[in-house]
């Protein structure tokens, strides 16, 4: 495995969450914004063990909400790196609902977030990975 898959691979993120009533819109599903946040905490960690180094959000693009989270649901967020540039990278993030007493999971949102990796001064900075 090339230093750059193993990378990939070892900064893979999953979170677990449960929808609370305050995680919840006027109609007792997943918050879009809620779920945004997810999101980008999921992303951030994921490009962190990535880089081993700063890292800001630069973007957030096209997020599909396919299915609804009802309140109450386990829901699991999935992060891995699918692209880098000299100073950015792109995650991916998957969104699965899983039933809490049935068990299974059904995929929910996917996004892609991009993350640039920054000095002391908040400038781009090359990526690590670039100098092995
Ligand atoms: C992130 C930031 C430092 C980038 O600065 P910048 O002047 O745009 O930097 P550059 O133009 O040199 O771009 C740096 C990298 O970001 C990428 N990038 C910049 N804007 C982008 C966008 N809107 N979408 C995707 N990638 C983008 C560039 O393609 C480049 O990637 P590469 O080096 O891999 O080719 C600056 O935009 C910033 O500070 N943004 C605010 C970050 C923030 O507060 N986030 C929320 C809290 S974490």
């Amino acid at each position: 495995m090339s230093n750059f898959d193993a990378r990939v691979s070892d900064s893979k993120t999953q979170i677990t969450k449960l929808v609370f009533p305050h995680d919840t819109n006027h109609i007792h599903t997943l918050y879009g914004g809620t779920a945004l946040k997810w999101m980008d905490e999921v992303g951030f960690l994921t490009a962190t063990r990535f880089a081993r180094q700063t890292v800001v959000t630069v973007s957030m693009d096209r997020i599909d909400f396919k299915v609804p989270i009802p309140e109450g649901s386990v829901v699991v967020l999935e992060g891995k790196v699918i692209r880098i540039g000299r100073t950015s990278m792109t995650v991916r993030v998957d969104i699965y609902k899983e039933d809490r007493l049935e068990g299974g999971k059904e995929w929910a949102i996917s996004g892609e977030l991009v993350f640039v990796s920054v000095d002391e001064q908040l400038k781009p900075v090359p990526l690590s990975v670039h100098q092995q």
